[in-house]
């Protein structure tokens, strides 16, 4: 049996809850990256807050560092952020020794898909192996449960 850790950042809730059906059908960790100053909660404020931050590659601090040690695959999920991670993501990917473990992106968007996401996860844990990864329109993921599950089953995270 795999040990499983699912790592997350959450804006507005919808990879929260694909984070947990994920977490529901592998029996994985849940750990939710929180940067230490929250992002604004308004829409237009936090798009533009994102886009200079992305451009700038900045690094938000995150709070308390999870070990990853004992975990075999880490799921990571972001929500899609101008078609890459959001940067608390960067920020955990950036900060944690990943290597000789697989890694699984997921994530929600709006319309856009999985767009750079997994590139860039690829790129901050260049050592890992990186398995198939999971992306679903909005708050979509829970209603996609056959969906995630044969996902899960294709990479070899549920029997
Ligand atoms: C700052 C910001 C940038 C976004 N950029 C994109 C984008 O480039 N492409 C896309 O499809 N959706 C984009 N979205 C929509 C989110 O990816 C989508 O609403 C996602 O489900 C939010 O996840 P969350 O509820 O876990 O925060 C953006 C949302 C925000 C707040």
């Amino acid at each position: 049996m795999k040990n499983i850790l699912i790592a997350y950042y959450s804006h507005s809730g919808n990879t929260e809850e694909l984070a947990e059906l994920i977490r529901t059908e592998t029996g994985g960790t849940l750990f939710e990256i929180r940067p230490k100053v929250p992002y604004p909660a308004a829409y237009q404020a936090v798009v533009s807050q994102a886009k200079e931050e992305i451009h700038a590659g900045f690094r938000p601090e995150i709070g308390e560092p999870v070990d990853t040690g004992a975990y075999d695959v880490v799921l990571v999920g972001s929500p899609n952020w101008w078609s890459t991670i959001a940067p608390p993501v960067a920020s955990f990917l950036e900060g944690c020794d990943l290597a000789g473990k697989t890694v699984v992106p997921f994530c929600t968007h709006g319309g856009g898909g999985m767009a750079g996401l997994a590139r860039a996860m690829e790129e901050l844990c260049p050592d890992s192996e990186m398995a198939e990864g999971f992306a679903a329109y909005g708050n979509s993921g829970p209603r996609a449960r056959d969906e995630v599950d044969a996902w899960l089953r294709a990479i070899g995270l549920k029997g």
